[in-house]
């Protein structure tokens, strides 16, 4: 199955160490060609021995061969990687990982590898929810690594909680399962917005509606899975970040969303505008709560916001692809026809608020995908996970094959 596939084995010094063997048993058998880098710290916990026996390599842990003076090359071992798997990656090699301590082999290796990098933290819980160790993971997916969380259950130290290294059995599956599929957006960059905007009122009070963000995020795992990196722009929703080389920047208005999309859409090879963005904004946001026993009635002036959709379509260059929603109500085609024309997109998603099971919340969606070149796709009702997978093949995987 892993025939051919070349893998950095990581191990740094904790006791999850111990399961590390049998993850690169599950390597070997597979078929992949593992080199296992460990930490001096590794060492305490495991013996190069088994790893060397298993693998059937030598395994790195220091620069230089103490009697030879062979030079290790973190250099070649990084781009001979197809993929590098920190397993268990402890605390301080997080730490060292996301800030670009390079003093011992493993971490040189990561800082030189093109390849996708894995990481499966092992810790102990309250070291786990450290705010340093937070932050830290937070730089690494926005980095690109793709982490495996850890699980809860008994720890080491006899506390029960989140921290225990993912099985072998799982790391494997998921390192297997993305070296084996295809991944045809690699080295793509797609921003997405996804969600609501808020437009403030008062300290307490907003202009919002009700998008929960659900068909944004379901595009943002069909473009991870393929490949892409994914800078996702979103308004206040309650949804985890999936897993995958996402980049989250959560903003709260419009004019928010307006700036980070500006930024980012020039280093972006394509765009998804999902977010259902309010269409007008308070003139001003009063500084303290406004009180209803002053007036009966309160009229609010309303002044229109930036339309992002429409900005990125006429900062778009022609190798880029710009995507965009149509919420619809009545004369839903012509109005979609009309919005994709009026913000120069290349392709428009149709749902309308008139089909059950489509639109706002729900789990599902029905979507007809229309491109400017006067292509039309109708996609049955489905999942939101569904559509996502389907816009994503035949937007920007089918486009690609076609041309
Ligand atoms: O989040 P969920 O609960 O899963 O719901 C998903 C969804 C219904 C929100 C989503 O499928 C959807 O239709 N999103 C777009 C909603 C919308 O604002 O549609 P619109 O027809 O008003 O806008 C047209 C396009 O312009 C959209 O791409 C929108 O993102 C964009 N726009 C609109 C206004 C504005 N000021 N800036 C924009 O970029």
């Amino acid at each position: 199955m892993l025939k051919g596939k070349h893998i950095v084995l990581g191990i740094s010094g904790g006791i999850a160490a111990y399961k590390s063997v049998m993850l690169l048993r599950l390597f070997v058998k597979a078929g992949a060609e593992v080199q296992v880098v460990i930490t001096p710290n590794g060492k305490e916990f495991i013996t190069p021995v088994t790893l060397s026996s298993l693998s059937g390599k030598p395994v790195i842990s220091d620069f230089f061969t103490a009697n030879t003076g062979e030079w290790h090359s973190h250099v070649d071992l990084g781009l001979w990687a197809d993929a590098m798997v920190i397993a268990p990656a402890t605390a301080s090699t997080m730490a060292k990982m996301a800030n670009g301590v390079a003093d011992n082999m493993l971490i040189t290796s990561y800082l030189s590898t093109r390849a996708k990098v894995f990481a499966a933290p092992a810790m102990d819980l309250d070291m786990w929810k450290h705010p340093s160790t937070v932050r830290n993971l937070a730089r690494l997916k926005a980095d690109g690594v793709d982490i495996i969380e850890p699980e809860a259950g008994e720890l080491a130290s006899g506390l029960s909680g989140k921290g225990r290294m993912e099985e072998p059995q799982n790391i494997f599956d998921r390192v297997a399962s993305w070296l084996v599929s295809p991944q045809p957006l690699l080295g793509k960059t797609v921003l997405l917005t996804a969600g609501p905007t808020y437009e403030n009122i008062d300290p307490v009070r907003f202009i919002g509606n009700y998008s929960s963000g659900k068909m944004g995020f379901a595009i943002v795992r069909a473009l991870s899975d393929a490949g892409a990196r994914v800078k996702l722009v979103c308004g206040p929703v309650n949804l985890p970040t999936p897993e995958g080389n996402i980049d989250r920047i959560d903003v709260v208005s419009a004019r928010e969303m307006l700036a980070v999309c500006e930024k980012e859409f020039p280093h972006a090879d394509g765009a998804i505008c999902c977010a259902a963005v309010a269409d007008y904004a308070p003139a001003s946001c009063a500084s303290s709560k406004m009180k209803r026993e002053k007036a009966d009635t309160i009229t609010l002036e309303l002044v229109k916001n930036p339309d992002i959709a429409a900005t990125l379509g006429k900062m778009k260059r022609p190798d880029q692809i710009l995507v965009g929603f149509a919420l619809e109500t009545d004369h839903e085609e012509e109005n979609a026809i009309g919005k994709m024309a009026r913000k120069n997109l290349d392709w428009i998603a149709l749902n309308s608020m008139r089909e059950k099971g489509a639109g706002f919340k729900v789990d599902t969606n029905k979507i007809t995908l229309i491109s400017a070149s006067g292509v039309r796709i109708d996609l049955p009702l489905m999942t939101k996970t569904e559509a996502g997978r389907k816009m994503v093949e035949k937007i920007f995987i089918d486009e690609k094959a076609d041309s």
